[in-house]
């Protein structure tokens, strides 16, 4: 399941309950129940204003600022997914126009068309329309999709409307922004989310929609997401409408993710097991567990970085694995693939073996 995607709809258990307070909400507070109950918990708990974020305080209190002396300059937010950036900049507008924010906003992201065209239109256009007093916001989102035409032209328009207009401006890689549009900007980079900190909001998330977390589901959960907050809350809705318990063994079959216990066994075969046994194994476990070969390359990989082995087995493994993992991206067969892993490992063994020897010697 790619759990980055919308989870699917909830089975209605009767253990959820609408949030009562909409400072938890986000959008919550302007739905009814049932309208906020169908929506996927990444909307559902959105934070709507700036002091709920969690982490990047340095940011929220700059922020803050700038909007309290009212000389927001452009923003550029960039980080990895999930970290608060589109959270944070709709707050700001939610902080600086009130609950009719929308009105005054223009929000385009990378499934909107981003040719030249567009920006020069209809960022003109709703830029063009004067707001009384004070400045309109435009948002673009995954900017860093945008051509370099696309951002030479915004460069231009930026300066055009500074007096009526704030940009902001959202991405995950800040490299693909041209620096002409990086300088014009106050940058702001969104690090991963603590564990502590994802694990301090998932408490009012599970509290308030009696999601049965266990201590092992929590901790694969917090492993799982990465920093990433959209993931962790798309897991745990996955797994609270597929299963009663959300305890590590679902959380990791929700996902597809191979659990830690399975890699220990997989890895105890490729070292030990002769080639013929090994691969038949780890077919056999791969099959009955539905686990894709990428997924199990991510984990051997980071169980050989921090394994005790000899180094010239390590730098073949690796550079062998990472072959690998390339061959499948490109389309190839994945049984093929597989006994090149069993035959990746036996190498590095018989490697470490004549490295002894030579030692020896
Ligand atoms: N810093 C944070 N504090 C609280 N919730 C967060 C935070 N970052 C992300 N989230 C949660 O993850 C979801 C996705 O966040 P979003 O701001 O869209 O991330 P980004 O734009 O960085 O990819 C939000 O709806 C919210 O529920
Ligand atoms: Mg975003």
């Amino acid at each position: 399941m790619d759990v980055d995607s919308a989870p699917p709809a909830r089975r209605d258990k009767g253990k959820g309950k609408a949030p009562d307070a909409p400072e938890h909400g986000g959008l919550v507070g302007s739905l009814t129940a049932a309208q906020s109950d169908a929506l996927p918990w990444v909307e559902k708990y959105r934070p709507s204003q700036l002091d709920e974020l969690i982490s990047h305080a340095d940011i929220i209190s700059t922020i803050n600022r700038f909007i309290d002396e009212n000389r927001l300059p452009h923003l550029l937010l960039y980080g990895p997914p999930g970290t608060g950036k589109t959270s944070t900049i709709l707050a700001c507008a939610r902080k600086l126009y009130g609950d009719k924010f929308r009105s005054m906003i223009l929000e385009l992201n990378a499934s909107d068309d981003r040719g030249i065209d567009v920006v020069r239109e209809q960022i003109k256009s709703f830029a063009s329309t004067r707001k009384l007093s004070g400045f309109k916001l435009i948002i673009l989102d995954e900017a860093d999709a945008m051509t370099q035409v696309a951002q030479n032209a915004l460069r231009r328009v930026i300066e055009q409307y500074t007096k009526n207009v704030r940009f902001c401006l959202i991405c995950n890689y800040v490299g693909k922004i041209i620096p002409a549009l990086q300088s014009r900007c106050t940058r702001f980079r969104f690090a991963p989310l603590q564990e502590s900190q994802i694990s301090d909001r998932l408490n009012y998330i599970v509290a308030t929609e009696g999601v049965n977390l266990t201590e092992s589901g929590r901790a694969a959960l917090l492993r799982l997401s990465g920093g990433d907050m959209r993931r962790a809350l798309n897991i745990l809705q996955a797994v609270h409408a597929g299963y009663d318990e959300a305890n590590e063994a679902n959380i990791y079959a929700c996902t597809g993710a191979p659990m830690p216990a399975d890699v220990d066994q997989m890895i105890a075969w490729l070292f030990n097991l002769d080639f013929t046994s090994a691969l038949k194994s780890l077919k056999m476990l791969k099959n009955e567990k539905g686990l894709a070969l990428v997924d199990l390359l991510t984990e051997l990989t980071a169980a050989i970085s921090s394994m005790d082995m000899p180094r010239a087995s390590r730098i073949f493994l690796l550079d062998k694995l990472a072959e690998i993992e390339y061959n499948i991206s490109s389309g190839a067969n994945e049984d093929i693939q597989l006994a090149a892993t069993t035959a990746a490992f036996r190498l590095s063994v018989d490697i470490a073996e004549k490295a002894s020897q030579s030692n020896a010697a």
